[in-house]
């Protein structure tokens, strides 16, 4: 054997060992959220993870770190702890929605395992915008907009008039989950209270059994900022700011979001320190709340809120990280990202949480029907190498490997989001659009004004006329 064979040999030796060592942690999940939390994991960690389909980013790392995977259902508590028995986890991370809503966690902490997340009960933040805004309205009333809950058309039609009398436009909102596609805003997408009317009825009448809330439309900026949370402490990330419509200037339908962007300090352009004062306030009244009434909660507590005129209104929660708002957060988180699920575990959660001081802009890519499903898949290519070089991060979401940088689209869902840090936004997005117009081949669109100096103008003038 040469002496490089033998230190070859050595170095595998070695890996080993430190293998060994290493925790292992569970991801659950396949999109481009969980890619995202295999690439902040796999060196620090044995990474094992309950994926749908074979995401290109998680099963490399995966490889990388030692660990395994298992194509299953992400959303059935049994699979995912048949699959944490079987590996023995040391750390479970459950982040997607319908996998919380599920009681994954609760399957998970009931059968021993640690498990950062919420429990189905708690989680009922995102998965019922009913039991939500109920819940806000108790804590912080001062910060929700005017909203009214319909279950039939006697009442949806003396709630359009109170909305109508008070000059008021509405947004109409399915009371589960809808992964950002059933909200309908007026009067982007319903011209007239007669159109949010046949919207709501259409959802009453739907089969699900489901009431329908109706809240004010705001005027003004909407932005999310993540809670991070052991159940007890809280720690907010930078806020973000999202492109949930599906087309450039912000038409068309709403999708579960096209990009988003951070900037290089806490806040974005438009906010004050009270404003994310505020943003806090409601989070830790929340958290309080969720906790007196023993509902376990750790992981993320996403907000959704509005600048407006009177001040800072919430919008919505999520449960977890947002996609893509959570890309962009963890491009700049710089404690490790291990560290940071164990200490939600050990509800050592504090201030110390360091974030690079970069802005960050992440862009999607999808097929062209999307949000609808797509009737066929689509081959496509990405020179990995090529954007690595830029700068530029890939995140695979709902695609699979078919060769060497090529790939082929599922049928549903967003694709692949591509991202950057950088000293400022534009910079951020210039350097993520120059990856994809040289590098990404294929027929998969995507917004070019994601944090583009036009979008980033536009923005300011809304703000300035508030
Ligand atoms: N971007 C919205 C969501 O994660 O649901």
């Amino acid at each position: 054997m040469s002496i490089s064979q033998a230190s070859n040999v050595l170095i595998e030796w070695l890996d080993t060992f430190v293998t060994a060592e290493k925790k292992r942690f569970l991801i659950v999940g396949s999109g481009g959220r969980e890619a995202a939390f295999a690439l902040g994991l796999f060196r620090d960690v044995q990474l094992y993870a309950v994926i749908g389909h074979e995401n290109p980013l998680i099963v490399d790392c995966v490889a990388k770190s030692g660990g395994s995977y298992v194509v299953g259902d992400v959303n059935d508590p049994q699979t995912v702890l048949n699959f944490a028995q079987e590996h023995l986890i040391d750390l479970a991370f459950v982040n997607a929605d319908q996998s919380l809503a599920n009681g994954v966690v609760d399957a998970l902490l009931a059968g021993g395992f640690k498990a950062v997340g919420g429990i189905k009960d708690a989680a009922r933040i995102e998965w019922d915008k009913i039991y939500s805004i109920r819940l806000m309205d108790k804590v912080c009333p001062e910060f929700t907009p005017f909203y009214r809950i319909v279950s039939d058309s006697a009442g949806l039609s003396s709630a359009l008039s109170e909305f109508e009398s008070r000059g008021l436009d509405v947004v109409v909102k399915p009371q589960g989950l809808t992964g950002g596609k059933g909200v309908k805003v007026m009067p982007e997408h319903l011209a007239s209270y007669s159109d949010c009317s046949d919207y709501a009825s259409s959802l009453l009448e739907n089969g699900l059994g489901e009431d329908v809330l109706l809240v004010e439309r705001l005027d003004g900026i909407e932005f999310t900022i993540m809670g991070i949370t052991d159940g007890l402490h809280l720690a907010v990330s930078p806020a973000s700011y999202d492109y949930p419509y599906r087309l450039e200037g912000d038409r068309g339908p709403g999708t579960g979001g096209m990009g988003c962007f951070t900037d290089c300090k806490n806040k974005l352009p438009f906010m004050t320190d009270h404003d994310l004062d505020a943003c806090r306030t409601i989070m830790q009244r929340v958290i309080d709340d969720m906790r007196s009434r023993g509902l376990r909660f750790s992981g993320v507590l996403n907000g959704g809120f509005f600048k407006t005129r009177d001040g800072i209104k919430f919008m919505e929660f999520n449960s977890r990280f947002g996609d893509p708002e959570g890309l962009n957060i963890l491009s700049v988180l710089e404690t490790p990202f291990s560290e940071l699920l164990m200490r939600m575990w050990d509800k050592t959660i504090s201030d110390d949480i360091v974030f690079a001081k970069k802005a960050s802009v992440i862009i999607y890519l999808v097929a062209a029907e999307y949000p609808d499903a797509s009737p066929n898949r689509v081959d496509f290519e990405i020179d990995e190498e090529a954007v690595k070089d830029l700068g530029v991060t890939i995140y695979f979401a709902s695609c699979v490997r078919t060769g060497s940088c090529r790939y082929e689209t599922l049928k549903k869902s967003r694709v692949v989001a591509m991202g950057a840090i950088s000293d400022t936004i534009e910079d951020a997005s210039l350097l993520v659009r120059e990856a994809i117009r040289r590098h990404v081949r294929g027929a998969l669109e995507y917004r070019r004004d994601i944090g583009s100096i036009e979008s980033l103008k536009e923005l300011e003038r809304r703000v300035s006329s508030l």
